[in-house]
């Protein structure tokens, strides 16, 4: 990809702007299983379509290049690839995991990797002290998610990363909130970045996706030995959904990061909202550390309401965002982390967490920010007449 360029740019000029046998402005789908093999004793880059695929390699070597790492990897769903990714782990391992961690990370973590035999600690990744507490003489990953979901705390990355080294264990980080638009870990010394392309890459509500970068060439032989072996990968008409949403993100994110930013702002000043979660905030205890790390505070924002009724009335009165289980499409989506992203965690734990019963989470879509806060005015004073 041309370096010269920057990430807005590359999202369209990049080495998939153009098919070269044909010219064609978008990268063909190739649905073969399986390909011909022109030499008896020497095969060709591709031989069989779950180790590797054309359109699959695109999407790929794209993600790649906009993360900064080696090589990338495209799986079935996102947690395809963050479970493919703990492969890396064996038995009697331990791996360090942010406490607000996705519920389906939490649930893989608690329930699978523990029946390998792998120990795991949570830890609030804010406080770097307990982090360092936290490292076993077995632990070989620190696992991060920042801004964490749904109570958007952050992440210092760079210190997270010098205390991984200092203790000779990996780091991971899930991007799914930030993409490579606002945030690219792997510049910062994270040795594995996952995403959910599900959401903010893939953009529109359409296809389920996951992305895997690594940032050597070691931990990418290992990380393709897994996805072969694993066999999640992505199927070529979703690598093709994918690399479409790519060439937009700059663009939507930027629009959906400024309007979150407005909306955190103007909902901080609503009677009937007790709390607003918005790294772009200046009160926010990791404001400075997100506007070092990151190009944009990002498009989703979590806020408390008085307790579950308020939120049910709230749900049933808005008409702009859908009531929907995601997150990062064109579309505003509001979620309820308690009985949607967080079911898998028992109530102790998220009550523990913050997620609480009022707590409810909005992705910010490309709708104009006036409608969505005059939806969200409308709403707010149903909740008043019926107090
Ligand atoms: C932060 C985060 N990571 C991972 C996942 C899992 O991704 P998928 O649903 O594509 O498997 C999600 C899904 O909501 C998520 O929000």
């Amino acid at each position: 990809m041309s370096e010269q360029f920057s990430f807005q740019t590359r999202l369209l000029h990049n080495n998939q702007k153009v098919d070269k046998e044909t010219g064609a402005v978008s990268v063909p789908i190739q649905h073969a299983s399986t390909f011909h093999q022109f030499d008896f004793d020497q095969f060709g880059t591709f031989d069989y379509g779950r180790s590797g695929n054309p359109t699959r390699a695109a999407l790929e070597e794209t993600i790649a290049e906009l993360e900064g790492g080696v090589q990338g990897f495209a799986f079935a769903s996102g947690m395809a690839a963050i479970s493919t990714a703990f492969m890396l782990l064996s038995k009697g391992d331990h791996v360090v995991v942010t406490t607000d961690v996705y519920g389906g990370t939490f649930r893989f973590v608690t329930q699978v990797l523990s029946r390998l035999g792998i120990e795991y600690t949570f830890v609030d990744m804010t406080n770097l002290d307990e982090i360092e507490a936290s490292i076993q003489e077995n632990t070989k990953v620190i696992y991060v998610e920042t801004p964490s979901n749904p109570t958007m705390k952050i992440t210092n990355l760079k210190e997270v990363v010098a205390l991984a080294e200092r203790y000779e264990c990996l780091t991971f980080v899930d991007n799914t909130f930030m993409t490579p638009a606002l945030q690219r870990p792997i510049e910062l010394g994270v040795d594995v970045v996952l995403h959910s392309a599900t959401k903010f890459i893939g953009g529109h509500s359409d296809v389920i996706a996951g992305l895997a970068v690594v940032k050597d060439e070691e931990l990418g032989k290992q990380l393709a030995f897994l996805q072969n072996s694993f066999g999640s990968v992505l199927g070529v008409q979703d690598c093709w959904l994918v690399l479409r949403g790519l060439k937009t993100l700059h663009v939507r994110m930027e629009h959906s990061s400024k309007a979150a930013h407005q909306l955190a702002l103007w909902l901080k000043e609503q009677s009937a909202v007790e709390r607003v979660y918005y790294p772009g905030l200046e009160g926010h205890s990791g404001y400075d550390i997100q506007k070092e790390q990151a190009d944009g505070f990002g498009a989703v924002l979590s806020f408390e309401l008085k307790d579950k009724d308020a939120v049910r009335q709230f749900v049933n009165n808005v008409k702009v965002p859908v009531f929907a289980v995601s997150l990062g499409a064109v579309e505003s989506i509001l979620s309820y982390p308690a009985t949607m992203s967080h079911a898998a965690m028992p109530s102790e734990e998220r009550q523990q967490r913050g997620i609480t019963d009022g707590l409810l989470r909005l992705s910010v879509g490309l709708e104009s920010v006036e409608d969505i806060k005059n939806d969200f005015s409308n709403a707010f004073e149903s909740l008043a007449v019926t107090k």
